[in-house]
C-alpha cells in the first residue's frame, strides 16, 4: 500500500481484531491520497470491478438493480453504490474508515446522488436478517478481514433467500508474485498455498499498521458453498488493449499475461 509511516513487511498470523484495528486507521490515513489518485478513474457514480477498468455495465453480474435493496460492503467513497442509485436501486454503503465515508458524503453533495452509509465492519453487519436483495464489494473489505467465515455468514444473514452476492478481490494467483507492476512481478517467488497474512508493522511503534489476507480459489469456492451460496460466475477480466494505467501492482506488463482480479457471483440458496 501507499502513504504509510515507515513500516517493515512481515508474513505472520493476525487476528480479526488486530486486522480491524490496523486497517481502519490505515484507510483513514490513506483515504485522501486514494481518492485524489484513483477518484477520476473510479468515477463519482461509476462502477468498476478493479484496476482493469471492467465495469458492472459490461459484467452485469448484479443483475437488474432497479427497485432492489442493495448493500455495498467496504463502500469507500460510494462510487459503485452511486452507480446503483443512478439505475434505480436503493443502495447503502458500509465501510470501516470514517475518512472514506467523509469522501462519500462530499461526493454525495457534489453529484446530488446520495448513498446513505454507515461506519462498520464486514464481520458484524448492523442490519436485520433478510434486509437486502443484493450485497456486493468491489475490492472492499473481504481481503482485509481475518474472520472471513463471519463476513460471508453475515452477508448470507442480511440477504433475502435467493439474493445475489458479488465481489471482486485480488486474483488469488497474484499472491505467488512480488507486488510489483514491472517485470519483477512476473516471477513466482512465494507459495500460492501460503495463507499467512501480509502485514506491515510500524517501525517506530511495533504496532501492526496494515494487513491483507490471502485465500486460494478453492478456499473461496468451499466457503461460499458451505455458507449457502450457489456460485454462478467467476470472472477474470482481461487487461484491455491500450489501457496503460498502473495501480499498485496492477499494470499492462503483468495484466497482459496473468489475471489481476477475480469477480465471484453467487446466489443465496432459497432454503438454507
Ligand atoms: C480498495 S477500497 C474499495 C472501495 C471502493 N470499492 C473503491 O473502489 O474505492 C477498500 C475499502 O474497504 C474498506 N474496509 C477495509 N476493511 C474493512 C472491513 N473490515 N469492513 C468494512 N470495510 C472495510 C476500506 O476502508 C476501504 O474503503
Amino acid at each position: 500500500m501507499e502513504n504509510h509511516p515507515p513500516v517493515r513487511v512481515e508474513r505472520r498470523p493476525v487476528s480479526e481484531e488486530e486486522s480491524r484495528r490496523a486497517n481502519g486507521p490505515d484507510w483513514d490515513r490513506y483515504a485522501d491520497e486514494y481518492q485524489s489518485t484513483h477518484g477520476e478513474f473510479l468515477g463519482d457514480a461509476g462502477f468498476v470491478w478493479g484496476p482493469e477498468g471492467f465495469t458492472e455495465a459490461e459484467a452485469g453480474i448484479l443483475g437488474d438493480v432497479a427497485d432492489r435493496d442493495v448493500l455495498e460492503v467496504g463502500s469507500g467513497a460510494g462510487q459503485c453504490s452511486r452507480w446503483v442509485r443512478g439505475r434505480g436501486g436503493r443502495a447503502y454503503g458500509l465501510d470501516l474508515s470514517f475518512r472514506q465515508l467523509q469522501h462519500s458524503r462530499r461526493i454525495d453533495g457534489e453529484t446530488g446522488l446520495s448513498v446513505p452509509s454507515v461506519l462498520g465492519t464486514a464481520t458484524a453487519l448492523p442490519f436485520a436478517d433478510d434486509s437486502f436483495d443484493v450485497v456486493f464489494s468491489s475490492f472492499g473489505a473481504l481481503q482485509f478481514v481475518s474472520d472471513l467465515e463471519s463476513a460471508v455468514a453475515e452477508t448470507a444473514r442480511v440477504l433475502r433467500p435467493g439474493g445475489r452476492y458479488a465481489f471482486s478481490i485480488t486474483h488469488p494467483t497474484r499472491w505467488m508474485f512480488p507486488d510489483d507492476p514491472g517485470e519483477e512481478g512476473l516471477t513466482a517467488s512465494q507459495s500460492y498455498w501460503d495463507r499467512t497474512p501480509y502485514v506491515e508493522v510500524d517501525d517506530a511503534t511495533g504496532v501492526v499498521a496494515y494487513v491483507e489476507h490471502h485465500r486460494t480459489l478453492g478456499d473461496w469456492v468451499s466457503l461460499l458453498a458451505r455458507s449457502g451460496f450457489v456460485i454462478t460466475e467467476l470472472l477474470e477480466p482481461e487487461w484491455p488493449d491500450g489501457h496503460e494505467r498502473v495501480w499498485g501492482g496492477w499494470s499492462g506488463v503483468r495484466g497482459r499475461l496473468t489475471p489481476g482480479t477475480a469477480i465471484f457471483g453467487a446466489d443465496l440458496r432459497v432454503t438454507r
